[in-house]
């Protein structure tokens, strides 16, 4: 079962940090999961629209200029990192899961990655919930990976899924079944399950035969992989 690092490694350091980031890796996740926003014509790593919750800034990132969202401390001193940042430190090491959280977010990512080679491209892969930034990845790059988020109805997502002819479905751990499982396995669908924490859960999953986890403790994932 692989591990995806959850906002990095969230559980040991500020989420969606290069810090974050560099832990998971070092814990031997498989792959990382990030969020991403477009704020000023910049693909920021971050999981909410308003900076509160997570940096010492206030109010909506679309208030702010680039320069000045990164002035912000997202934690332990450490900036809202760019999306360009993290491919950097990823590259070569540990696949990429781009979560796209904000609108205009698809066709800049897929600019973003027009200089990586086919090699790295395939340790990428783009999920969100909003369906039509999936349908502009789909459209502008048939080779990308594509995972369908759904956090409330499987049926819908594996229609988007076929449509799109996604390479994985990532579904809330609330709603997974045995069934589940297996009609991703017939669809030929990788499925991928968030935010599993606990032992016990992540045992569950492993005993479902699930394909992979996101987990802000990467490595509890590994110990009986
Ligand atoms: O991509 C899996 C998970 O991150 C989706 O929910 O809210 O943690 O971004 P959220
Ligand atoms: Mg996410």
């Amino acid at each position: 079962m692989l591990s995806f690092g959850h906002r990095g490694a969230m559980g040991y350091a500020p989420e969606n940090t290069l810090l974050s980031i560099r832990k998971a890796i070092d814990l031997g996740a498989s792959w990382v999961e990030i969020d991403v926003y477009l704020v000023d014509q910049q693909l920021l790593v971050i999981h909410d629209e308003t900076l509160e919750r997570t940096t010492n800034g206030s109010g909506r990132l679309s208030e702010y200029k680039f320069a000045e969202l990164r002035q912000f401390d997202a934690g332990q001193g450490e900036r809202i990192p760019t999306l360009q940042e993290v491919i950097d430190i990823t590259k070569g090491k540990v696949g990429l899961n781009v979560e796209l959280k904000g609108k205009g977010t698809a066709i800049a990512v897929i600019k973003c990655l027009a200089s990586l080679d086919v090699k790295h491209k395939d340790s990428i892969l783009i999920s969100s919930f909003k369906i039509n930034e999936l349908e502009q990845i789909a459209q502008a790059d048939s080779m990308i990976k594509i995972g369908v988020l759904t956090d409330k109805n499987a049926d819908a997502a594996f229609t988007w899924a076929s449509t799109l002819q996604a390479y994985s479905i990532h579904l809330s751990k609330r709603m997974v079944s045995q069934a589940l499982v297996k009609r991703a396995r017939e669809a030929g669908l990788q499925l991928y399950v968030y935010t599993v924490n606990s032992e016990a859960d992540i045992r569950r999953m492993r005993e479902m035969g699930v394909d992979g986890v996101f987990s802000d403790y990467p490595d509890r994932v590994l110990v009986g992989a």
